[in-house]
């Protein structure tokens, strides 16, 4: 899995684009070997589709109500991500689910990032599914992507406590802090080390 070339990787994004931009700034720090080839945005008024702009890297913007149903939709940005020569995808709140074959065309290269400790919280409101829970701890994970939701092969977490006067935004700051951290660490890691799958695991070393 280590090459000596930088892995050429898209991100996908819908939103604000803060782990997109931590990622950007960890690549740009020569911490990770990759290079953003493209991010791809649904969302016309993407704030992480304006800042990649800004950065100037290569962007696309494919909106998904322009495109009817989810296999147009998602054929439209496969075009792109082959286009830029994308071998990598990073989801960073990308508010798609990717259909089975779309996943199976990157099988094993689409990393996503959620915060909370899977397979605890999956799905919507994890941060605030854990407050409910009455949890003492959360945090995120960064995990391969499956057909599953929230579901693949967990690749880093890291734990946040839970203050007793939390509430869904001040917890959500708290992991998002780590999510910055957790997201480059687990791309460095993959790219650089060699990994395997075994059953539900990933385990790092030969
Ligand atoms: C993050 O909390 C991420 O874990 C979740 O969506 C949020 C995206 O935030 N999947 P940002 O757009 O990266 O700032």
């Amino acid at each position: 899995m280590s090459s000596s070339r930088p892995t050429p990787i898209a991100v996908l994004l819908s939103g604000r684009g803060s782990n997109f931009v931590a990622l950007a700034e960890a690549i740009a720090r020569g911490e990770v070997p990759a290079r953003i080839a493209l991010v791809v945005s649904n969302i016309e008024d993407a704030a992480g589709l304006a800042k990649a702009r800004e950065l100037g890297l290569p962007t696309a913007l494919v909106p998904h109500r322009e495109h009817g149903a989810r296999e147009a939709h998602e054929a439209r940005v496969l075009e792109a991500l082959a286009a830029a020569g994308a071998e990598w995808i990073c989801l960073a709140g990308y508010m798609r689910l990717l259909s089975p074959s779309f996943v199976a065309r990157f099988r094993q290269r689409i990393l996503n990032i959620h915060p909370s400790l899977l397979p605890a919280f999956p799905g919507l409101h994890p941060q605030r599914q854990a407050l409910t829970a009455g949890v003492r701890v959360s945090g995120c994970t960064v995990h391969l992507v499956d057909e599953g939701l929230d579901s693949g092969p967990i690749v880093v977490q890291r734990v946040v406590p839970v203050a007793e006067d939390d509430d869904e935004a001040s917890l959500a700051a708290r992991i998002l802090a780590e999510e910055h951290r957790a997201y480059p660490e687990a791309l460095r890691r993959l790219l650089s080390e060699p990994w395997r799958i075994e059953g539900r695991r990933l385990r790092f070393g030969a």
